[in-house]
């Protein structure tokens, strides 16, 4: 069957998720870092994607895999097939609060975070913002995404249940706050161990779902409630711990007055054994070296959210001391601090970042700026790197789950003429970066099922 009548049989869903489907495309992932690794990008003009349950089955240039067995063919020619998109920090309750003027973070909090997320205790009003964020997320390209929730369990139930009904892959958990915020957001140290429990039971590896424990940051725990955070962890040791960590001079200054005996705000979390393998640590702007070699030691995780940074004048984050001490990034989105849901925007921002650490230093020579398949792969492999699925999700090699993305490198008029004139990959890649947001995402798959 001619490839373009198949794609219209599709379009109409006549495709089952346990046919064999080949997709036509330009491919284009990352077997490892590619700024470690020059033979770590796989680009393959002209390729074919073959899934079959969910899964990738092969992925190569077209012309050697054609005559490989599917049931249908869908012609992508001239767009680009990447992994879906991973957000490795973002709140869903704060979507009705993105771009909120005039504030820094503590300003910030108080004035619209707090009230905002104390509607979330409404299951009905949790489980609507829940689908609208999820339904976000795909439109954007998202497939995986480690998500705070709020302090109340129906906020986690309700977003659980919005991401087993569309089967993505998704992180969670109910965020554990005892001090320095209103009081119908707090819980009690006994009530955080608790509710968590009986979430991490309901919850943990249900479907494609994992849960993390979520601490919102030093200054709303007391030491008694991260003690219980490193409690639960040493219960289950494979749930995520998920914080903020040293994203504003002011929360830094704070953080020193509420917990004098401890060396640095890391080492705060690090006394109750909260950084471990599977933590993974928001904004991590302003840390000295001790606070890296920790975190390197640790084997931690860092999400450079730079669209939040920028927004509420947090910091530029440095990318090159992360990866002077080895310590796997990703990127995050961070809304409603952050301004998109699109992690295309946030690799726009990302860039710009590694830019003005450049001016901001004496030696400029010394400052990376990243380069397109640099800031692809931290959205990608490198987003689930940081969140040890490495092995299932992030790039399109045999028997990883299939959720990938199409993009149209020619979407949008300004995009479309910038890159006809583009001479390889890299530009074409890098004006996409640039310039690209959902527009761009002309498809998304969750386990081989077309949701966008
Ligand atoms: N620190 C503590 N809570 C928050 C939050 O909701 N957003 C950001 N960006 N930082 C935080
Ligand atoms: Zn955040």
């Amino acid at each position: 069957m001619k490839p373009k009548f198949v794609a219209l049989l599709c379009l109409f869903s006549f495709c089952s998720a346990a046919d064999t489907v080949g997709y036509r495309g330009d491919i284009l992932y990352f077997k490892g870092d590619p700024a470690n690794d020059s033979e770590a990008t796989v680009y393959i003009k002209d390729g074919y994607l073959i899934v079959k349950d969910g899964r990738v089955v092969k992925s190569g240039d077209y012309i050697s895999l054609k005559d490989q067995p599917v049931d249908n063919t869908v012609d992508y020619s001239g767009k680009i097939i990447t992994a879906g998109f991973v957000d490795t920090h973002v709140h869903y309750p704060q979507i009705t609060m993105i771009s909120e003027y005039g504030e820094q973070l503590i300003g910030w909090l108080n004035t619209y975070t707090f009230p905002t997320e104390i509607k979330y205790k409404n299951h009905h009003y949790a489980s609507q913002e829940a689908a609208e964020f999820l339904d976000q997320l795909i439109n954007n390209g998202t497939t995986t995404a480690l998500v705070f929730a709020t302090s109340s369990p129906v906020s986690v139930d309700a977003f659980f249940e919005q991401a087993l009904k569309r089967n993505m892959r998704m992180i969670s958990g109910k965020v554990l706050m005892d001090r320095n915020a209103p009081a119908e957001l707090l819980d009690t140290p006994q009530s955080a161990y608790e509710e968590s429990k009986l979430l991490i039971e309901k919850w943990q590896h249900k479907g494609r779902l994992d849960y993390a424990v979520t601490p919102r940051f030093a200054p709303t725990s007391t030491d008694q409630e991260l003690a219980v955070a490193g409690r639960l962890l040493k219960e289950y040791p494979d749930v995520y711990l998920h914080t903020h960590l040293a994203e504003n001079n002011q929360e830094v200054e704070w953080v020193k007055q509420l917990f004098p005996q401890s060396r640095s705000y890391l080492d705060v979390y690090d006394k109750h054994g909260l950084v471990t393998k599977k933590s993974i640590f928001a904004h991590s702007i302003h840390l000295n070296d001790d606070d890296f070699r920790v975190l390197s030691e640790k084997n931690a995780n860092i999400a450079f959210c730079p669209t939040s940074n920028l927004f509420l004048g947090s910091g530029l984050f440095n990318l090159d001391k992360s990866r002077e001490y080895h310590i796997p990034v990703g990127l995050g989105t961070d809304v409603g601090a952050g301004t998109s849901l699109s992690v295309i925007q946030t690799m726009d921002e990302a860039y710009k970042v590694t830019q003005m650490r450049k001016a901001f230093t004496d030696k400029p020579e010394e400052v990376h700026s990243l380069t397109p398949r640099e800031n692809l792969y931290l959205a990608t492999l490198g987003g689930a790197t940081v969140l040890s699925l490495q092995d299932k999700i992030g790039s399109l090699t045999p028997g990883k789950e299939a959720d990938f993305v199409v993009l149209d490198p020619l979407a949008g008029p300004i995009l479309s003429e910038r890159n006809k004139q583009a001479k390889n990959i890299d530009e074409i890649l890098f004006g996409m970066e640039m310039l690209g947001d959902d527009r761009i995402v002309a498809h998304t798959y969750v386990m081989g099922k077309k949701m966008k």
